[in-house]
């Protein structure tokens, strides 16, 4: 038996057999770790044998970085590796003894709708969903789940749908049909990272600079607490795969960082719209350890990259090992402008940039401490992929405005 241990604080929700499992929390309480060993427990026992998980989220390709990594490190957490098989293409989890079988879906469109209502395992039966980050689903899409859970099963077995997500927004479907209606079949659970014995020290001491710099943000990712409804920056951000899209151009932004995080987005575009489609986000790296993830994400060296123009010797660092890194030249108001130019075209994030997903989406304006009104002028906190996103839309945002002056393409990648 493995020494893996679960924070107590789940221990509750563990145990429940509520139709509806709804866990809220901060980041970093512990939700996806414990929600993705308890199944894999369950899954692993004979008590079980016939029973089967879907895992569901906004976009199918955001889960090989999220739950597919979850589940699989819950693997490897209770030494049970000797009992389950993980195959990528396509993602799939499967236990060598009982045919239990994990399997990952989205429902960004039609198509993963259909495929969504389409699925089906190989033995027994879909009892359990797991909707992570749930809400970015749309309650139409969680009805379809829903009523996927249907039919007779062995007097042990029971149907249950986990969602897990922060609380981003009180106007959210998830709070009213679900969190504030009173009924048996529900389980509420709430968790904050002070709950987590397993978070570290520079964790918890980003949180409290949060506190400070980002009160609404805190309420939310601090406390666990159901957040206000308005006030985001950028309010609709598409999230797609985008994997095999072409592109006109590409650009690369980078906004570094070591207590905060550093960023590096690669951003194609077309029809004048950016697509973050690869990131390099990390706390807590020195700049040699960076190159060295941005070579192993294949981030491009023949594509010009915009750098914030603060740290001129770790641009160096990056020119020195073949990016093409400049820096950003500052203007009077760049960060309004560059925002307003950003809000009139369409945002595309891939969804396995799910660093820059969870950033942009929570992005918000800074809120008037005494009138309590929103101001003209974002949060700064958690902005390092807004900032690398500002950065590497710069040489596009310049040239059209350069090329209605004076017509004629300037080539500038
Ligand atoms: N039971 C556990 N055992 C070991 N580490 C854990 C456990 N629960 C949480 N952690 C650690 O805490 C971090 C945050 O947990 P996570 O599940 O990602 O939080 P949440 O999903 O609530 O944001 C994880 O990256 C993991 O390192
Ligand atoms: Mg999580």
């Amino acid at each position: 038996m493995s020494s893996a241990t679960f924070n107590k604080i789940f221990q509750s929700a563990n145990e429940t057999k509520c139709r509806y499992r709804v866990m809220l929390g901060s980041a970093g309480s512990g939700k996806s770790t414990n929600v993705a060993m308890d199944y894999i427990l369950k899954l692993s026992s004979p008590e079980y044998a016939g029973c089967s998980l879907l895992v569901v989220r906004g976009v199918e390709v955001a889960h090989l970085n999220s739950t597919f990594a979850e589940l699989t490190g819950a693997i490897d957490r209770l030494g049970l590796n000797s009992i389950w098989d993980s195959k990528l293409n396509p993602l799939t989890i499967r236990n060598r003894t009982n045919g239990n079988s994990i399997i990952f879906r989205g429902c960004s469109d039609q198509r993963a709708i259909e495929r969504l209502k389409s699925v089906s395992v190989p033995a027994g039966k879909i009892v359990w969903v797991w909707l992570e980050e749930a809400t970015e689903l749309k309650s139409t899409d969680f009805d379809i789940i829903d009523d996927r859970c249907r039919g007779k099963l062995p007097e042990r077995h029971f149907y249950q749908l986990t969602l897990t997500f922060n609380p981003i927004n009180s106007g959210h479907w998830i709070k009213t049909q679900l969190w504030d209606y009173e009924s048996p079949d529900i389980f509420k659970h709430k968790s904050t990272y002070l709950d987590n014995r397993f978070i570290d020290e520079g964790y918890k001491a980003r949180m409290l600079r949060r506190k400070e710099l980002d009160p609404e943000g805190y309420r939310i990712y601090g406390e666990g607490e159901w957040g206000e409804v308005g006030g985001l920056v950028f309010p609709s951000v598409t999230i797609g795969d985008y994997k095999d899209k072409e592109f006109e151009q590409y650009t690369l932004g980078t906004d570094f960082g070591f207590n905060h995080s550093h960023a590096t987005l690669l951003i194609g575009w077309c029809d004048g719209s950016p697509y973050v489609i690869r990131e390099v986000v990390v706390t807590e790296k020195t700049t040699g350890e960076i190159i060295e993830l941005c070579n192993k994400a294949d981030i491009p060296k023949n594509v010009l990259m915009y750098c914030d123009s603060a740290e001129p010797d770790r641009i160096k660092e990056f020119k020195s090992a073949g990016f093409k890194a400049y820096p950003v030249s500052k203007e009077k108001n760049s960060v309004s402008n560059q925002i307003a130019w950003l809000k009139n075209r369409q945002i595309y994030i891939d969804g396995r940039c799910s660093h820059t997903q969870k950033e942009i989406q929570a992005y918000k304006w800074r809120k008037d401490p005494t009138t309590g009104e929103y101001m003209d002028e974002p949060v700064k906190f958690n902005d390092d992929c807004v900032k690398a996103l500002i950065y590497g839309c710069e040489p596009v945002r310049k040239q059209t405005r350069i090329k209605s002056m004076e017509k004629g393409a300037l080539g500038l990648w």
